[in-house]
């Protein structure tokens, strides 16, 4: 289990002026970062997107497509310096709730085969692979080449 430091942490909705610091823990995590405006597009669009704060402080965040009957989460990320704390954990459980009051499921997601650290995460939280997309990101970490994208999902108990 992860440690208690984020006791006093809470989730709450995103909204415009958390981009700034969203887009910086984004930058830091991603390759091929979101832009202001995919952002902007996924507040607008009524995607669940969700901050863990820490006082004033934003560690975190989640966004999730919902779909007819079933949910996508497209993006989690936490600032570098607030991993393995808990931080994603809190805000996938937030997840889930609200999955589950929407009677979505399952929840599933891409993530590239060589991203390890969150591969471990979501296996950890119940998460099945259940296929992969051949050459899905057009520039692999490593260098020029495509990436693998994991399909993983987990499935919401309504
Ligand atoms: C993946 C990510 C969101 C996890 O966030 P986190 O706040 O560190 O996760 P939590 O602390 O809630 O959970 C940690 C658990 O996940 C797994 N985990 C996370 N990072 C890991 C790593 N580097 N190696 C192995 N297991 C890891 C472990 O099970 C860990 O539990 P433990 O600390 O008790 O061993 C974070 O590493 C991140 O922001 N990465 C960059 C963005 C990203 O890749 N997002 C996913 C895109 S699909």
């Amino acid at each position: 289990m992860p440690s208690l430091s984020f006791a006093t942490a809470d989730v709450a909705l995103m909204s415009e002026h958390d981009i700034d610091v969203v887009l910086e823990i984004e930058r830091r995590g991603n390759p091929h970062p979101w832009t202001r405006e995919h952002f902007e597009n996924a507040l607008r669009s009524g995607y669940l997107c969700f901050v863990a704060r820490e006082g004033a402080e934003i560690s975190g965040f989640a966004i999730v497509r919902i779909l007819v009957d079933d949910a996508e989460l497209l993006l989690i990320a936490v600032s570098p310096d607030r991993r393995r704390s808990g931080c994603a954990t809190l805000l996938l459980n937030e997840v889930l709730l609200r999955l589950r009051e929407l009677g979505k499921s399952p929840l599933h997601l891409e993530v590239r085969a060589s991203n390890l650290p969150a591969i471990r995460f979501y296996e950890a939280r119940e998460f099945l692979a259940c296929g992969r997309r051949k050459n899905y990101y057009p520039n692999g970490v490593l260098g020029n080449e495509r990436e693998d994208a994991v399909l993983m999902q987990r499935a919401i108990n309504v």
